[in-house]
This record gives structure tokens, C-alpha cells and sequence, in this order.
């Protein structure tokens, strides 16, 4: 992991392998480029092809650049400077990432152009740099060819940039793209390797090194607990269910809960799934991995609140032993629900999850899961679908998704649906009619928060990417850990610290 410095410096007199300097759309020079004498930079740049859009680079080597320190300038796209916020910082240097990886040494002055959302933009820059040089090559016999070379990056400041306040930003930065990395790395191992033991094998470790209380829940202690839904939906696999709970103590009052769907690999059980695009379903905990990636986040930033988690995992297989079509389940607190499709089983384990965390009296709860082929359907890969029981929490974490750059989208809880889920034998079933997938999903995890004020993250669509974006490769994402921390940091008032 490379070292991110602050600095007040000019940028020509910064020693570097690559000095990294923006340009708008438009071709209009970013802050840095103008006093660089002997070439003219924006005519080369220009020369090359390039009009200034968010991710056009062009490298320039230092042959003559008049008091330039820096071994090779890289002039990048930055797109609109209407647009010159901390998600274009995120986007533009995540894009170039992977050749910045190969040097050493890199400054750059592009947290500037957000003007006075600077400090946001330094953490963005963090981001992308880390983000956008990610790649999961564990499973690759010579990955070390191209291995990063990048061991530092100078963030440089305007004369009057408050030193303090960037290298905060700089650490929680750093501190959320390595958590959301982890997550990505949960996410993108193969579900062989990744069963629900290992899940939370892989969680305890991490709460051990981060300072968080770990509970693993057995297959036992979950039955004695009545919960039903976790333990029915892992039934058909050979691999037993857990649940991972982690306690995040350092504050007065009731906690913030989260909870994640961990469907080891998700198979739809005997209501199975065809053949084409079922690899996908490693991914089906994604969830529970950005619950996990908070979490870890949270620990090391230290907000002066208190946060719990329990993450429902099992695996979705079908077998002899697997419930059939038609069973019906008791969760915890004593509601059942009557299966009438395998293949909707995250509701089923998150239930369980929900109901132990209402008992806990916590002051909210968010969960996130790769709930419903409806919610990619209706909001697409990369904007996931909020709904919940409350207006005021659910304005909270769009607009946290939003300041990151991990947009979601309200769907209605429309009452009129929710008799979609009656059972004519048990509380409640566990699928609705074909349409509005999302919602009777999110009317079903309702019934298992009583009312403490919740919201629901499908995020279906952004948790795994089918192509490259501007600063992930493709597979895991890692969304939505950038929310659920910049959420849980506003709570506690920290980021006005
Ligand atoms: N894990 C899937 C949802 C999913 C599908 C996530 C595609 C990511 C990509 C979930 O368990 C599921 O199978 N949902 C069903 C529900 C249906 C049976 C009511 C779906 O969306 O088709
Ligand atoms: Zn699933
Ligand atoms: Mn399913």
C-alpha cells in the first residue's frame, strides 16, 4: 500500500517520477498546468487527440521543462468544470490508476479543482488511486508481473489548503478504499473457498485486528436461537450456516444495526436457477461483505457511536436435504413464512437478522443485499433501490450514497402491495406476483423490524459489474461501504469534527 503525503509545495518543484496535473473539457487548464514554461502542455495534450474528457491522458516527458522537477508530467481529463467535484476526482485519477502503479513516486495538485469541497476531494483521490489499481489475480499462477510499484503519492495543496484537515482526509480515504477492497476480495473468491464458516473465519480475524467484539453464532446456538430461516435455507448444503455478529462500543446510547445478505453461493436451491450466468451467484454475499467492510472502516475511524452487526450466512443449494417448495419456516420471534420458491431465500436468512437486531433496540437499521433480479431490472447496474419504514433515514443514506458516488434510488413501499405476500397458511410467503419483485421483497423484511426505523439496500445491480467502470475491473464493486461509512460518520458528527 503506498504512503499519501500532504504538501503546500508548487507543483514544478515536487520530486517525482510523474507529476499528475488536470485539464477540463474544453481544454482549459487545471491549477498546476499554467506555470509549467518551455512546452505548451494544453497544444500537446490537444495534439495528441484529446478535448479534456474525464479520463484522457497524455504522459510528457520531462525533456526541458523549465524548473520542473518531475521526470514526466501526465496531463488528465477531468471532464466538465461544472462537474469538478469529488466524484470526478474518484473517476478521473481512478481511471489512470493502473499506470500510476507502475511508478514510484507520484504527485498531483487534483483535489484542487473541487475548490472549496477540497478535503472530500482529497479522500476521493485516495480512493480512486487505490480503487482504480485494483485486481484479484490470487487465483493466477504468475501474477507478478505486473506487480504495483507505487510506494508514494504527494497530494498537493493551494498556499492556504488546511494541512490537518487533508491528511484526515487522507486516512479516511486510505482506510475506506483498503475496507472496501477487502470487500471486494470476500466478494470475488470463489464460493468453494468461501463458505459460511470461512465467511466468518475471514470476519473474525478481522475484527481481531481492528479493535470489534465477534460473535460466530454455530449451527447449534442458531437453532437453540430459533433461527428458522438461516438454518432452512442452509439445509440443502453440505456446509453449515453461521451467523457473524460484531459489536463496535465507543459511545453512549442505542446502537446504529446493520445487516447483510450472505448467501454463500445461491444455486435457487430446488427452485434452481439455469445454467447461464449462475457463476454469478459467488457474488449473492455481497451483502454481508459491504456490512463487513463498514465495519472494519468504522473500527479504525473510531466515531464516537456505538454499531452492531449480525450477518445471516448460509448456502443456497439444492440436495435431499434441502427445504422443498411449500415448506414453511419459523424465524426468530416466532413469525413464519411459507416457501413457495427457493430461489427467494435472502429475505428468508435477513429475516432471522432483522428480528434479533429489532430486539437489540437499535436507533436504526440498514441492511444490504443482492435481494431481487427486479431491482437490476428497474434501476439497472449501478444504482441501487432503497425502501423503508422511515422518510428521514432513508433521505440519510441516499444522500450519503450520493456524496460518494454510489447513487441509489427510493422505490415505494405502496401499501397496497403488501397483501401480495398473504399466505393462506403461514404469516406470511416468501415470494409475490411477477411484478414489483423489489418492493413485496422489501414488504417482506419489513415485517421483521417491529417499528424501529429501517431501510433496505437492494443492491443487486451495483454489487457486481460485468464490465470495467472508471475505477473498478470487473466483478466486485464493493458498494455500497462508502454509504454505510459516510452514513455511520455523519451520525456521529465526526467529519465536522
Ligand atoms: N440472489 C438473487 C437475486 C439476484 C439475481 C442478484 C441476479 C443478482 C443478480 C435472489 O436470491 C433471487 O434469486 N431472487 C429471485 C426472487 C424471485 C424468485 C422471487 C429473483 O430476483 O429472480
Ligand atoms: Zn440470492
Ligand atoms: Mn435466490
Amino acid at each position: 500500500m503506498p504512503n499519501f503525503t500532504f504538501s503546500t509545495k508548487p507543483p514544478q518543484s515536487v520530486r517525482a517520477d510523474v507529476l499528475v496535473l488536470p485539464i477540463f473539457e474544453g481544454l482549459e487548464p487545471g491549477p498546476g498546468v499554467r506555470p509549467v514554461r518551455g512546452v505548451d502542455l494544453v497544444a500537446l495534450y490537444e495534439a495528441a487527440g484529446n478535448k479534456g474528457k474525464r479520463g484522457e491522458y497524455l504522459i510528457v516527458p520531462n525533456a526541458g521543462l523549465d524548473g520542473v522537477e518531475a521526470s514526466a508530467i501526465l496531463l488528465l481529463g477531468v471532464g466538465k468544470r461544472d462537474d469538478a467535484g469529488p466524484d470526478a476526482c474518484r473517476r478521473a485519477i481512478g481511471k489512470v490508476a493502473r499506470q500510476l502503479s507502475k511508478r514510484a513516486r507520484v504527485a498531483t495538485t487534483l483535489p484542487q479543482i473541487a475548490g472549496r469541497a477540497f478535503d472530500e476531494a482529497v479522500q476521493a483521490t485516495v480512493e480512486g488511486v487505490l480503487l482504480g489499481a485494483y485486481r484479484f489475480d490470487r487465483y493466477k499462477s504468475n501474477s507478478n508481473d505486473d506487480t504495483p510499484k507505487l510506494r508514494e503519492v504527494a497530494i498537493l495543496g493551494g498556499a492556504r489548503a488546511d494541512a490537518r484537515s487533508a491528511r484526515t482526509a487522507i486516512n479516511r480515504g486510505q482506510v475506506i478504499a483498503e475496507s472496501q477492497m477487502w470487500a471486494r476480495d470476500l466478494v470475488n473468491t470463489p464460493a468453494l473457498d468461501l463458505p459460511p464458516a470461512e465467511l466468518a473465519r475471514e470476519a473474525q480475524k478481522m475484527a481481531r485486528q481492528v479493535g470489534l467484539k465477534a460473535k460466530i453464532w454455530s449451527e447449534a446456538e442458531l437453532k437453540r436461537g430459533g433461527f428458522g430461516g438461516i438454518l432452512g435455507v442452509g439445509q440443502g448444503s453440505v456446509r453449515p450456516p453461521r451467523m457473524i455478529e460484531l459489536r463496535y462500543e465507543n459511545g453512549s446510547g442505542a446502537p446504529i444495526a446493520l445487516t447483510g445478505k450472505g448467501i454463500a453461493f445461491d444455486s435457487g436451491g430446488l427452485s434452481i436457477k439455469p445454467a447461464d450466468g449462475m457463476e454469478w451467484m459467488k457474488s449473492d454475499m455481497g451483502g454481508a461483505a459491504s456490512i463487513l467492510g463498514a465495519m472494519r472502516a468504522i473500527a479504525l475511524l473510531e466515531p464516537r457511536l456505538n454499531v452492531i452487526a449480525a450477518i445471516p450466512s448460509s448456502e443456497n443449494m439444492p440436495s435431499g436435504s434441502a427445504i422443498r417448495p411449500g415448506d414453511v419456516l419459523t424465524h426468530r420471534g416466532g413469525k413464519t413464512s411459507e416457501v413457495l420458491n427457493t430461489d427467494a431465500e435472502g429475505r428468508l436468512v435477513l429475516a432471522d437478522a432483522l428480528a434479533y437486531l429489532a430486539e437489540q433496540g437499535p436507533r436504526a437499521i440498514i441492511d444490504t443485499a443482492t435481494l431481487t433480479g427486479a431491482c437490476m431490472v428497474a434501476l439497472g447496474d449501478e444504482v441501487w433501490g432503497a425502501m423503508g419504514n422511515d422518510r428521514q433515514l432513508i433521505r440519510d443514506v441516499l444522500a450519503a450514497g450520493e456524496a460518494v458516488g454510489e447513487p441509489g434510488w427510493e422505490l415505494p413501499l405502496y401499501e397496497p402491495y403488501r397483501k401480495l405476500i398473504d399466505s393462506e397458511i403461514a404469516d406470511i410467503k416468501n415470494i409475490g406476483k411477477r411484478y414489483g419483485g423489489a418492493i413485496t421483497a422489501a414488504f417482506f423484511l419489513r415485517e421483521f423490524v417491529g417499528d424501529i426505523p429501517w431501510v433496505h439496500l437492494d443492491i443487486a445491480g451495483p454489487a457486481f459489474s460485468d464490465r470495467v467502470g472508471d475505477y473498478w475491473p470487473k466483478g466486485a464493486t464493493g458498494v455500497p461501504v462508502r454509504t454505510l461509512v459516510r452514513y455511520v460518520l455523519l451520525q456521529a458528527g465526526t467529519r465536522r469534527r
